[in-house]
This record gives structure tokens, sequence and C-alpha cells, in this order.
């Protein structure tokens, strides 16, 4: 009998440190959201610039508004504003100061405003809190607070958490086991960064949403000579390489001198290995492009060879428990899910294999299928989507193994997965996921190639796509994507539709243009069309028919004949030129590759249609990089 999918909320007071003290993911909600924190504790008097620096670079992770609080001469200065990260006023900020926290919001709890925006403080004001996540039981501990006679500024539920410790360190006198006796009391995935200008610390503690903590050292000298504790590497790789993973249920607490790490259950320390980061600091950067999306799109010339470039051997043994499995599900979301979807045609093609493809948020439903030899692979970019480590625990109770491939290396669907192969794709910032989902789908078809027993094959093939890709994005070639979005950026509708792995790419050609420039775009596969969506076709409707030199090519170009007998504007995208086409853009000729070079000209598509109708890229409304959200 299956377990209950959905987990009991997740307080950790005693039911959830059951085992070995360890609060357990299955006994959480994921319902944190995406927020971007950042925290400095050390020998710099420039905290609070360095606060706002760091800010900058999670500012992909909420916008609606920001605020920082840092302790500067012995007052603790706070600034908070809505909309995107500004200059801090104050030149305050600027010196004297050497322990900040500071937040990027995506308003959950309470309207986007100044008075919301984080920091928040205890009622004495010594104690400043930022939050990514939901406080499940905020308002019945709102309501003990203020019986205690706190008194709340804002409609957060992030207010009770400086307030409850405020109470917890009056019992304890201090301030680490206070943010952890507090920690006790909130139901809910969380992390949590909280400054004390009294004892001049800073405590982090994790449930859910991730916290990395960077390590700096003077040249020459073993000890650290501070620590910033952010929920992504570029926010502090200017500073430093050297970081430390805060897990699930653990905490950590700096004087900016020191670092200790404990288990929020139990109080117990923690030993904590530190890694050093390999990618390049311009990788996490914009340079000098407009855009993190153009930028990254860009990225491609390069990435998708590097996503290639794996350990044979690991692909042979992961072809091989693909082969031994009894059941291989593939689950992902959004983009990445296309890349799942993509891989089923490219396992049955190549590799005659049956794979199960699910959206992760609907993988539950098929738990049945999985038996204690079954596998599952998880693919994401972020390594942080809810959905996916909800399939991993559905997959897990069954005691199924789990394959993951992911971008980000340390992020918790990396360390929670048996085995992980990383696509090294470099940090991708812009919300519409781009070279992530080029090298998920270089590595699928490898493993693909791997399993048919032609695995120098398929590299080849990739390593010759890589090229081609390089070459493809030429100035020229963008421009003339630049071209036709002036032509359709008007237009309210657009269609796209592919056969075979081109179909996943068209429904992924849809999310792209809908979460960048708003249009509304919808893919099909191409033979459904007659089934219902062209019903929607007018004069002058543009389509997009994604194609290859292959065995799907004859009926895709009937698609667009049908397209085109109601007048719709046919856009061909693939290697060769049909006289169906009105438009034509050339993408090199890739066989079973051609999926990861057709999505290239509609990301680029996509981002110059955005920018056409006045909308950034990079910060889609309602939208955020990673959803950590069920
Ligand atoms: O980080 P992940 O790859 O797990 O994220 C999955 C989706 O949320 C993500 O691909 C989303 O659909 C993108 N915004 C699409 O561009």
């Amino acid at each position: 009998m299956a377990e209950d999918v959905t987990g009991t909320p997740g307080r950790l007071g005693s039911g959830a440190c059951d085992v070995k003290g360890v609060p357990r993911l299955h006994h959480l909600h994921y319902h944190a959201r995406m927020c971007g924190i950042f925290g400095y504790a050390g020998k710099r008097t420039d905290a609070g610039v360095i606060a706002i620096e760091g800010l900058k670079n999670l500012e992909y992770r909420g916008y609606d508004s920001w605020g920082i609080a840092s302790k500067c001469g012995g007052e603790l200065l706070i600034e908070k504003n809505i909309g995107a990260i500004g200059e801090i006023k104050s030149e305050d900020f600027s010196g004297r100061c050497s322990l900040s926290v500071a937040h990027t919001r995506w308003a959950t709890h309470g309207g986007v405003t100044q008075r919301n925006a984080h920091p928040h403080l205890s009622e004495d004001g010594s104690i400043a809190v930022v939050h990514n996540g939901i406080v499940e039981n905020y308002l019945e501990l709102r309501r003990d607070l203020k019986a205690k006679g706190h008194t709340f500024l804002s409609e957060t539920d992030t207010e009770v958490i400086p307030h409850l410790i405020e109470e917890e360190l009056k019992k304890s006198g201090d301030f680490a086991e206070a943010v952890r006796s507090a920690c006790m009391n909130f139901d809910g995935r969380y992390a949590i960064l909280a400054l004390h200008t009294k004892s001049n610390m800073l405590v982090a503690a994790r449930t859910g949403s991730p916290l990395i903590i960077g390590v700096e050292r003077n040249a020459g000298h073993a000890a650290a000579s501070g620590y910033f504790i952010a929920s992504d590497i570029p926010a502090f790789i200017k500073h430093t390489r050297v970081v430390q993973y805060l897990d699930d249920g653990e905490m950590a607490a700096t004087n900016g001198r020191s670092i200790s790490f404990m288990d929020i259950c139990t109080g117990e320390s923690r030993a904590k290995r530190e890694i050093k980061i390999t990618y390049r600091l311009e990788q996490a950067q914009k340079g000098d492009y407009e855009h993190f999306m153009l930028k990254e799109i860009m990225d491609q010339k390069e990435s998708v060879a590097r996503a290639v470039n794996q350990d044979e051997g690991e692909i042979r043994t992961i072809a091989e428990a693909i082969r031994r499995a009894k059941g291989t599900f593939l689950v992902g979301c959004g983009t990445a899910a296309k890349a799942c979807m993509a891989a089923e045609y490219f396992f049955s093609v190549i590799a005659e294999h049956h794979v199960n493809f699910a959206p992760a948020s609907e993988f539950k439903m098929f738990h049945h299928f999985l038996k204690p030899d079954s596998l599952l692979i998880v693919v994401s970019q972020s390594g942080e989507t809810a959905d996916v480590l909800e399939a991993m625990r559905v997959a897990r109770d069954k005691g199924a193994k789990v394959l993951a491939i992911v971008n980000v290396e340390g992020s918790t669907i990396d360390r929670d997965a048996d085995y992980t192969l990383l696509i090294n794709a470099g940090p991708e910032r812009a919300v519409a996921s781009t070279k992530a989902l080029t090298g998920q789908l270089a590595v699928l078809l490898l493993i693909a190639y791997a399993l048919s027993e032609r695995l120098k094959d398929g590299k080849t093939l990739l390593l010759e796509s890589a090229s081609a890709i390089n070459d493809m994005l030429n100035p020229r070639f963008v421009e003339r994507l630049e071209e036709l979005a002036e032509k359709i950026h008007e237009n309210d509708d657009l269609y796209i539709i592919g056969k075979s792995w081109n179909y996943p790419m068209a429904l992924e050609s849809a999310i792209k243009i809908q979460e960048v420039s708003y249009v509304h775009a919808e893919g099909f596969a191409g033979g459904e069309l007659k089934h219902g969506p062209i019903a929607l076709i007018e004069k002058g409707s543009p389509c997009i028919v994604l194609t290859g030199a292959d065995e799907a090519l004859q009926d895709i170009l009937s698609n667009a004949q049908e397209l085109k007998a109601r007048g719709a504007m046919i856009i061909g995208v693939g290697p060769q030129k049909f006289e169906v086409f009105d438009e034509w853009i050339k993408v090199p000729e890739a066989g079973t590759a051609q999926a990861i070079l057709n999505i290239i000209p509609i990301q680029a598509l996509a981002y110059f249609l955005a920018v056409k109708r006045g909308k950034n890229p990079d910060m889609p409304r309602n939208l955020a990089k990673s959803v950590t959200v069920k």
C-alpha cells in the first residue's frame, strides 16, 4: 500500500525529529516560495554594500521588493523598498558595517509594500530576520506573541520569527539556541537568516529552501576572515569560491570569526566539509549583454559541448541500470519536463527502449508501478524544484533508485539522489530556461546512444552538433530572429507544431514565448491539428513548423500545408527550405540531435518578442527562477 504522498505538515517539533533527530523531507509540505537571502559577518567594514551587491545577484529569485539591515558603528541601519533593487540611499551603509542581512522578496503573505518587505525586527529591534518560505502556523504564533505584548507591523508570516526568537532568547540567553528553539515551533519549509546586534551573530536555519555558506580567508591565513550566507553562490562568488552547504534540518551560527553547524532538532553539532566551486565568475555575470536570457542563449555555443563531456564509463553504467530496471520513469517540470518528454522519443527511436515520462507534479498518480528495482530519472536545472523532490520521495518510499540530471551542483536534488550527472551549463540566471534545456537534452541523448551500444556515435554526433551551434549563433543569425520578431510581435496568438522529438520542442517553444513575451503561444503535435486546434487558425496567424531531415518530415510538411490552406503564415525552422514556408529559419542538420538545434532559434525569437513588446525577459511577471512550491 502506498504511503500518503502529500506528507504531513513540516513542524520541526518532536514528531518530525523522530529519525536520528533529522527532520525528514517526507514530513514536510513543499510550500516555500522563492526569495533571495544574503548575509555577511566578518572583518570587512562594508557589509552593507556587499549585501546590496550580493542581493543584485539574487534578484532572479524574487523582485517584488527588497530590504537590508546592517549593523554599522553599533547602530542597526535598515532600508526597504518595493520594486527592483536600487541603490541604498544612506551613505552610512558604506563603512563601519561588519554584519548584515538582506532579502529580495517574492510576496506570498501580505501584499507588495515597503512594510511587508524583509528584514523584520523583534520588539526590541535587536534581531533582524530575512526568510524564504512560509511559516504555515504564523496566525497561531502571532496570537500567542501578541498576548505576551508583542506588536506586529506587517501582514507577513515572517514577522513572527524575530519575535519568537526574542521570547526564546529570554529563556536561554544564547542566540543560536534561541533560533533553534524558535524553529521547533514553525510549520512549513523555510530558510531563515537572523542577525543579532547584541551578540554580533548571524544564525541560519534551513528546512527546505537552500542556504549556502561562503568562507572567506585572507591569503596565507588558515582562519576565516568572514562568512557569507546566501540562497545561491553567485551572490558571493566575487569574494570566495569556498563553500559549505547547509542541509535540511541544519543550522549554522557565526560571529564572523568562526562558524558552527548543528542539527535543529537535537542541537548536536555537525561537521561540514568545504567545497571549492569551479565555475568562472563571468559565467554568473551578464557581461556585455543587456539581459541574462540573451547571454545564456549565446552561452550555448559552449555549454552543449560541456554537457556532452561526460565520463563514458559512468554513462555506460547508467545505461546498464536503465536496461536492468523494472521500469524507468522520467520526470521534471516545465522546460525540464519537455527534455524528459523528448528523451522518451530518444530512448524509443535510438535504443528501442520504453521509458515512462510524467510531469513531476503528476508522477504520484503512477506510484503503483514503482518497484524496488525501478529507476526514477529526475531532470532539473536548479535542483530545488518542489514537485521533483516530491516525486523523489514517492520513488524512495517504494525503494526505487533515483538518478538526477541537474545543473546546480550541491543542490538538494543533487545531494538527495543516488546518482547525479551534472550538465555543467554554468549558472542560469534568467527565469526562462535555455542553456540548461539543451544540456539536459544532450545528456539524455547520450544515454540513449549508450543504451543502444553506440555511445561513441552519439558522442560524435553531439560534439558535431555543439560545433554547429557555435557556427549557427553568429550575429547574422541572431539579427534574422530579431527581424522576424519585429514582423510578428504585434500578433497576440502564435502556434508551433512538431512531430516526434520536435513535438516536445513545440510545447517548449510555447512555454518560452508565453513566459517572457506574454504572447498567447500554443504547441501541438502536427497530427493533432485536424482534431481541433486548426479551428483557431485565421488569415495571417503565425505558425512555426519545426522540422528535421527525418522520417517525420513529410507528415509535418503536410500539416504545414493544412495550416497554409487556412491562411496561416508559415515559419519553417529546420535544415531544409520548402515551398510551404513563408519564412525560413535555417538550422544545421543534426539527425537525432535536431531537437537540440531547433529550439535555439525559438529561444532567441521569444527573447526578441519580449523586448519588442517592452517586457523585461529576465523578470517575467508572476514567475520565479526556481519553484520551491508545490
Ligand atoms: O529548476 P528546474 O529545471 O527544476 O525548473 C523547472 C521549471 O520550473 C522551469 O523549467 C520553468 O518551466 C522555466 N521557467 C521555463 O523556462
